[in-house]
This record gives C-alpha cells, sequence and structure tokens, in this order.
C-alpha cells in the first residue's frame, strides 16, 4: 500500500473512531402565524414580507409552551434517533437568547429535570443567533476530553415573546421552535483537529438590540455602590439595524465558510450542503453568489419557520436528516451571525465534528 494511502487509511480510522452527531429532532408549536394573520394588526402584507424575506409564516409558541418545554421536546426525539436513554447524557449545552428565566434557573436545567438526564451536567449559553455552532464546539471539547460520553446540544427560543409587535420591519422576522443533536466520543480520546471558527464583533453591539431593564440602568448609592432602587420591571422589545445586520451577514457568513473550507484544504466547490442561520432568504441568495455555490446546497426552510435564532441550523438539521437529505460522508457547513455581534461555523464529513 502506497504511504499517502496507508496514512488516508489511518486518518479515516481515526476520524471514524473521533466524536460524531449520533442523532437529531426538533419541535415547532403546531401554531402557525402567517404574513397574512400579521397583515390584519400591521400595515404590511404577505408580498412585501415574502419578496423582503422569503418568510410566509412562523410557528408560535401557545400558551404554556416555552423555550424549555420545546427544547425537551426537540431532544427526546434526538435522544430516539440515537437509540439512547435520558441517563446516558452527561451534559446539556442549550443555546438561546429567551431563556423561561432571565438569569436563573436556566433553561437548560429545566430541560435536564425534565427530560430525567440525571447524570447530565447543564447550562445555557447565549451567543444569539450563532449560539448553536458556539454550543457544539462546546460540546465537541468536553467531549475530547472526556471520551465514552454523550452531550446533548440544544437551541431553543420563544422570539414571539420577545418582538415589538408595533414594528412592522422586525416582527415579521421571528417565529419558535427548537432543534437538538446528541454528539457522541465513542471511547477515544483521539478527536481530530477542530475544523471551527468562533467569532465575534462588540463594535456592532447596536446592530441587534433587547433594550430596557439592563443592570447598567440602575441607580447606585455614591458611598456603598447598592442599588438605591428595585430592577424596574421594563418592557424589553427587540431592535435591529436590518441593513447592517444584513451586510455583516453576508461578508461574515461567506467568509466563514471560505476560511473553513480552506483550513480543510478543499475548494468551497467541494461542499455538498450548507447549513446557514435563516435569518432572510436574501441574505442566504448573496451569501450563495459570493461563494459561486448554487442555492440549492443550502438548506432553506424560511418560508415556513421564519427566524429562530439558535434553534435555525439544528432545525435545519432535523430536517434534512428525516428528509434523507444528508448521507455519511457528506462534506458540510454549518455557519451563523446573530446579536453581539457573534458569528462562528463548523465544517462536518457528516456526521463526524
Ligand atoms: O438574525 C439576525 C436578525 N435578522 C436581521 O437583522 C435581518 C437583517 N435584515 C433584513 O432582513 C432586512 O434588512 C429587513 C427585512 C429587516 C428589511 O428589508 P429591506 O429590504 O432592507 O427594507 P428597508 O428596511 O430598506 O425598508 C424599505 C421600505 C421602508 O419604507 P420607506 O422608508 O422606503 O417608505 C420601510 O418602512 O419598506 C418599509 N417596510 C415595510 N413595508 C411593509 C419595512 N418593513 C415593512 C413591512 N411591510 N413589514
Amino acid at each position: 500500500m502506497a504511504a499517502t494511502a496507508h496514512g488516508n487509511l489511518i486518518f479515516a480510522i481515526i476520524r471514524r473512531m473521533g466524536i460524531k452527531i449520533l442523532g437529531t429532532g426538533s419541535y415547532l408549536p403546531p401554531k402557525v402565524l402567517t404574513n397574512a394573520d400579521i397583515a390584519t394588526a400591521l400595515d404590511t402584507s404577505d408580498e412585501w414580507i415574502f419578496s423582503h424575506t422569503g418568510i410566509h409564516a412562523r410557528h408560535v409558541a401557545e400558551e404554556g409552551e416555552t423555550t424549555s418545554t420545546m427544547a425537551t421536546k426537540a431532544a427526546k426525539a434526538a435522544l430516539d434517533a440515537a437509540g439512547l436513554a435520558p441517563p446516558d447524557v452527561g451534559l446539556i449545552v442549550l443555546a438561546t437568547s429567551t431563556p423561561d428565566y432571565n438569569t436563573f434557573p436556566s433553561t437548560a436545567c429545566i430541560v435536564q429535570g425534565l427530560l430525567g438526564c440525571t447524570n447530565a451536567g447543564a447550562y445555557d449559553l447565549q451567543a444569539a443567533c450563532a449560539g448553536f455552532v458556539y454550543a457544539l464546539e462546546q460540546a465537541r471539547g468536553w467531549l475530547a476530553c472526556n471520551p465514552g460520553q454523550k452531550a446533548l446540544v440544544i437551541g431553543s427560543e420563544c422570539l414571539t415573546r420577545i418582538v415589538d409587535w408595533t414594528d412592522r420591519s422586525s416582527c415579521i422576522l421571528f417565529g419558535d421552535g427548537a432543534g437538538a443533536v446528541v454528539v457522541g466520543s465513542d471511547g477515544t480520546a483521539s478527536a481530530p483537529a477542530a475544523t471551527t471558527i468562533l467569532g465575534a464583533d462588540g463594535t456592532g453591539r447596536h446592530f441587534i438590540q433587547r433594550t430596557g431593564g439592563t443592570m447598567a440602568s440602575l441607580p447606585l448609592d455614591p458611598q456603598t455602590g447598592i442599588p438605591t432602587a428595585e430592577p424596574q420591571v421594563q418592557r424589553s422589545t427587540l431592535s435591529l439595524m436590518g441593513h447592517e445586520v444584513f451586510a455583516f451577514a453576508v461578508k461574515t457568513m461567506s467568509r466563514v465558510t471560505h476560511d473553513l473550507c480552506a483550513r480543510k484544504g478543499v475548494e468551497t466547490s467541494s461542499l455538498d450542503r450548507v447549513f446557514a442561520h435563516q435569518a432572510n432568504g436574501r441574505i442566504i441568495e448573496a451569501c450563495a453568489r459570493r461563494m459561486k455555490l448554487p442555492l440549492e446546497k443550502f438548506w432553506l426552510n424560511l418560508a415556513d419557520t421564519a427566524n429562530t435564532s439558535a434553534a435555525s441550523i439544528p432545525i435545519s438539521l432535523d430536517q434534512a436528516v428525516r428528509a434523507g437529505e444528508l448521507r455519511d460522508g457528506m462534506n458540510v457547513v454549518l455557519v451563523g451571525f446573530g446579536a453581539g455581534l457573534t458569528f462562528g461555523g463548523t465544517y462536518l464529513t457528516w456526521p463526524h465534528l
């Protein structure tokens, strides 16, 4: 056997022994709010929203449904797909910008309790719409240090509870839902070098904001530094600078995908599938043009789900798996961006991280 072929075989064996996605799941609330429904209350239309965003409808959590209940359903489906039981899980990382509680308990802990993951540590991760990519990388790192373990990585959002329903330029963009993956290592510590990029640009922090109720606005006693008033329960709403975010999204997701391929030593054209954060169909079309990739390689579900922030990539992955569109050995990139600003991407040789 030639030396390089021998090397490739060893690399392939190491890869097979490494860290991989074992199962996927997702949950979308049954209640659907169409553009036409919104147009009964706001000066907008299905025509405007669809032509500017690619969105026709979004799922909306009903009374009693929260980020944790949706996450629990998505996670249960992912565990079932992986053939695992809740006690098999050693870690839950839950990416969200809409936790059930403002600070604690974490939504991940609520999910841990609801599912019965009695052997799992659990925490939330906040990196807005890029959160799932960040969470996946944290789980990958933990698994590399804890061979044989399994982790649940979840993105779940209840955005329809925080958008400003009087602002037609932003409320039309968002929807609710959850997606999850189970990631496992097979007992060897031989995780291949990560092909992941995580980044942030805090100078653009005002591009997407949830205003109101910040610690910075509390009046303090000048002597003691102790707050002199109770924290105000203010109405917090979401505001965004659409043009600036649009430009950042196209530039960043294209660059991250290109850089991941360069690190991997492959051409961008060799990608089989790109799972980009679903913020706007026109953003994804512009990324495809910039990367000179056919749009068919990009997963698109915005028409029915709108922007589900940290949940958008795992929901897309689960839909692709269940549609038989992801096959072993496919070259896949997951890439997202979000408030912060944050961005991140991961290259997979499906289902290996
Ligand atoms: O995941 C991260 C969060 N996502 C984002 O931040 C999304 C990124 N940005 C975008 O997707 C797009 O910039 C938007 C969809 C938000 C806006 O699309 P646009 O093509 O950039 O529209 P625009 O802001 O330039 O607005 C054009 C016009 C304005 O009217 P005038 O000033 O030209 O008279 C808006 O007032 O369209 C008006 N408009 C609407 N009209 C009907 C804005 N929203 C609506 C609406 N229905 N829903």
